[in-house]
């Protein structure tokens, strides 16, 4: 086991900056989930790691010691990839001890390592089927097998789980959480879906275009985002955001868009007059969760819309509301709204500090 570090890495394909100047300390042991969308260079940064891409400028270290210059099979890590590269004329015990005979270790100590980490994996009774003869978690599981028997120093992932069904995803995201959990293997994780990001991952690295927007725990991520584009990349359904001016009123200040006004809590007004907005513009952030809605509107519901579509989700609805000409969504109980109240009015209300605050220029987050 050991810590990973990148050192103001880069990776650059000809013309293509796929990974700019990346600092990031991996912890001994840790699951972290390197997040972020298509093309956001989240394989580069960990194909540099398992030596498979070269490093275009920077350092990445594993327990201390730089990496750049060793060949892929002397770094002792091991990466799972997505199709996951089994022996089809092979058993699944010979698949498992494949790499180990290649070290050639002896019979009895491959046998060990073999069934020890069948036991783990709970694929003891398929060690003599083909992978052909396993289902696509099955094979999953062997394929982890075949790196764990390795005993690597850091595990890489790259979105293992990806092209299984709904079902199967999550099953396997406990899993993996859990094979992870029991043997402690620092673990780089990556995937697009921030599903996967926030349900498994010790923390989160979250990146957009090359470049890292946070480090931190699913918890913070999610509470605490660190710009607009962090806080509506994680959450299901993303966090609303609708566009205001600050101005002051009665002596404090309220975020105004032409169909409402929204008072700015006290806390959260001295920092926005500290931050200097652009042209005052500012956006406001909230969850579709944190929204409540009134068939009438009063003080408490101050956001005036009208009922676009409702979707049903069985314990509870997502309802999509039209103001002006944005668009809200909001999480509530089933039933509050039918299917066929397109275009009738609704309310909004909020506990204010439910509110996030964004310079609406440069997305940065604002906090007491
Ligand atoms: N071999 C290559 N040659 C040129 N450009 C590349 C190469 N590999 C990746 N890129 C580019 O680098 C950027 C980052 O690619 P990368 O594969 O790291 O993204 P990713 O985050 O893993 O995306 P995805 O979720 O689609 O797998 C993209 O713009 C991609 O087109
Ligand atoms: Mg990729």
């Amino acid at each position: 086991m050991a810590a990973l570090t990148f050192n103001n890495v880069w990776k650059r394909y000809d013309q293509v900056e796929a990974v700019k100047n990346l600092n990031l300390d991996i912890r001994d042991g840790e699951f972290l989930c390197l997040l972020g969308p298509s093309g956001c260079g989240k394989s580069s940064s960990l194909r540099m790691i398992a030596g498979l891409e070269f490093i275009s400028e920077g350092e990445i270290s594993l327990g201390g010691q730089r990496i750049n210059e060793l060949e892929p099979r002397h770094r002792d890590i091991a990466m799972v990839f997505e199709s996951y590269a089994l022996y089809p004329q092979k058993t699944v015990y010979d698949n498992m001890a494949n790499p180990l005979r290649l070290r050639k270790m002896s019979k009895d100590e491959i046998d060990r390592r073999v069934k020890e980490t069948a036991a783990i994996l709970e694929i003891e009774r398929l060690l003599g089927r083909r992978p052909s003869q396993l289902s696509g978690g099955q094979k999953q599981r062997v394929a982890i097998g075949r790196c764990l028997v390795r005993e690597p120093k850091a595990f890489l992932f790259d979105e293992p789980i990806a092209h299984l069904d709904a079902k199967l995803r999550a099953r396997m995201r406990g899993e993996l959480k859990h094979i992870q959990k029991t043997l402690g293997t620092t673990t780089v994780y990556v995937t697009h879906d921030q599903l996967e990001g926030m349900s498994m991952a010790d923390r989160i690295a979250i990146m957009r275009d090359g470049v890292l927007q946070q480090v931190a725990t699913p918890h913070e991520i999610f509470n605490r985002p660190a710009n607009v584009w962090v806080a509506t990349f994680i959450g299901d359904p993303p966090m609303n955001v609708l566009n205001a001016e600050v101005q002051t009123a009665d002596g404090g200040l309220v975020a105004r868009a032409p169909e409402y006004t929204i008072a700015i809590p006290d806390r959260q007004a001295a920092a926005l007059s500290n931050a200097r907005l652009t042209d005052g513009k500012v956006q406001i952030g909230i969850r579709p969760e944190a929204l409540r809605l009134s068939q009438t509107p009063d003080a408490a519901h101050p956001i005036a819309g009208r009922i676009y579509a409702v979707q049903p989700l069985g314990d509870v609805e997502i309802v999509d509301v039209r103001v002006g000409d944005e668009r809200i969504l909001v999480k509530t109980e089933l039933g509050t709204i039918q299917n066929e109240d397109i275009d009738v009015p609704v309310f909004m209300g909020y506990k204010p500090e439910k509110l996030y605050f964004f310079d609406a220029v440069t997305g940065e987050a604002v906090y007491e």
